[in-house]
């Protein structure tokens, strides 16, 4: 098999409307490594199914997936843009990796055990073994790098050790060992209502994300009504800190101006949050409208975003076959 150096694949569930977090943490850094890798960019309906998904919405769902990353700028001639349940062959290999990872190793997931909560024995198995999935989805296309939020770096741990015992049972190197690339200065947002609290599409709370559907007026509104404390803004990156509200907001003003945090901090130390807000405000809605306006622009064209989505799989399918077919042979199945 023929050793890439330099290839990315990553996904976004298409569960529910995108927001501020998914950007920040995932797709504006896809947008800079494009130019730098060979990209596949995946919308993994399969793993949104590992809960509930209405069979009426789900479609559009995955098109304003697909609509969100060609609006922030993902270029779908250059890059590989597809829908998972489309490809096959990264159901077959998370069946593989199904017997490949232990127990063991699932039972210490962190996501699942925040999903499932208390009510782990009525959650789908599909949550439970949702890792060895992603591990198929990346080492399908035999990729280097995988660029995600803070969130999904014990995941990435898991398809390293899934590679790395592959290769070790089967005595390969077929697989190489991904690097995660958690980027940019916002890699874990926090909720606008609760500082300690991850921004989730599941937060009940409207007023705690900024989705990228957002309206400008919406946008500023739910900045000024963020969460603060009572003090002014903080001197120094110490003191931002110990305070989760203010360092969220410093963190996602400097990751909408390619700032360092330090630098945001030094710009508004002492002064009061009122003045700040407004500048944030102002700052993402001139960052994230334009993205909006372009998606709402792309999904009136349905027949557009069919074809990038039925050219993709077709793309995608070419990498992922004969990295299949190797495996098989390496297994010991039959394939024709
Ligand atoms: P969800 O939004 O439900 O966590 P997604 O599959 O849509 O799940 O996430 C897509 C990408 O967005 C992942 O790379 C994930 O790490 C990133 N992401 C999600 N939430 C945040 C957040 N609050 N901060 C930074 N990155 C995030
Ligand atoms: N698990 C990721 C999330 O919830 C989404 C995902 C699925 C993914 N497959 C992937 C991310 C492969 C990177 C690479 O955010």
């Amino acid at each position: 098999m023929e050793k890439v150096s330099k290839r990315i694949l990553s996904g976004v569930q298409p569960s529910g409307d995108l927001h501020l977090g998914n950007y920040l943490g995932a797709i504006k850094n896809f947008v800079s490594l494009q130019k730098e890798f060979e990209c596949f960019f995946c919308v993994v309906d399969l793993h949104a199914i590992t809960v509930w998904q209405d069979p009426k919405i789900l479609k559009q769902k995955t098109r304003e997936v697909a609509a969100a990353f060609i609006a922030s700028g993902i270029d779908p001639e250059k890059n590989t843009l597809f829908v998972q349940s489309q490809v096959p062959q990264h159901a077959q290999l998370a069946w593989i990796f199904n017997c490949v990872a232990r127990m063991g190793w699932l039972n210490r997931m962190t996501q699942f055990k925040d999903k499932a909560g208390k009510n782990s024995e009525n959650v789908s198995v599909g949550l439970f073994s949702y890792p060895t999935l992603m591990a198929a989805d990346i080492l399908i296309y035999l990729a280097t790098h995988v660029p995600v939020g803070e969130d999904q770096k014990q995941h990435l741990e898991l398809t390293r050790d899934i590679a790395q015992k592959f290769n070790s049972d089967f005595k390969t190197d077929i697989f190489p060992i991904p690097e995660p690339l958690i980027l940019g200065a916002a890699t874990r947002v926090m909720s606008l209502r609760d500082g300690l609290k991850k921004m989730s599409k599941s937060d009940p709370s409207d007023y705690s994300r900024i989705m990228l559907s957002d309206s400008e007026e919406e946008i500023q509104k739910k900045i000024r009504k963020a969460k603060t404390d009572p003090l002014p803004l903080p001197d120094n990156i110490e003191d931002a800190k110990k305070r989760p509200e203010a360092i969220n907001l410093l963190t996602i003003y400097a990751a909408l101006n390619d700032l360092e945090v330090e630098k945001a901090v030094a710009n508004y130390a002492g002064k009061e949050f009122s003045q700040f807000k407004k500048d944030l405000g102002e700052l993402a809605s001139a960052k994230l409208s334009p993205i909006s306006l372009e998606m709402n622009k792309l999904m009136k064209d349905e027949k557009y975003l069919d074809s990038i989505i039925s050219n993709g799989k077709e793309r995608a399918i070419n990498v992922a076959e004969p990295v299949l077919s190797k495996i098989y042979e390496i297994i010991g199945f039959f394939r024709d």
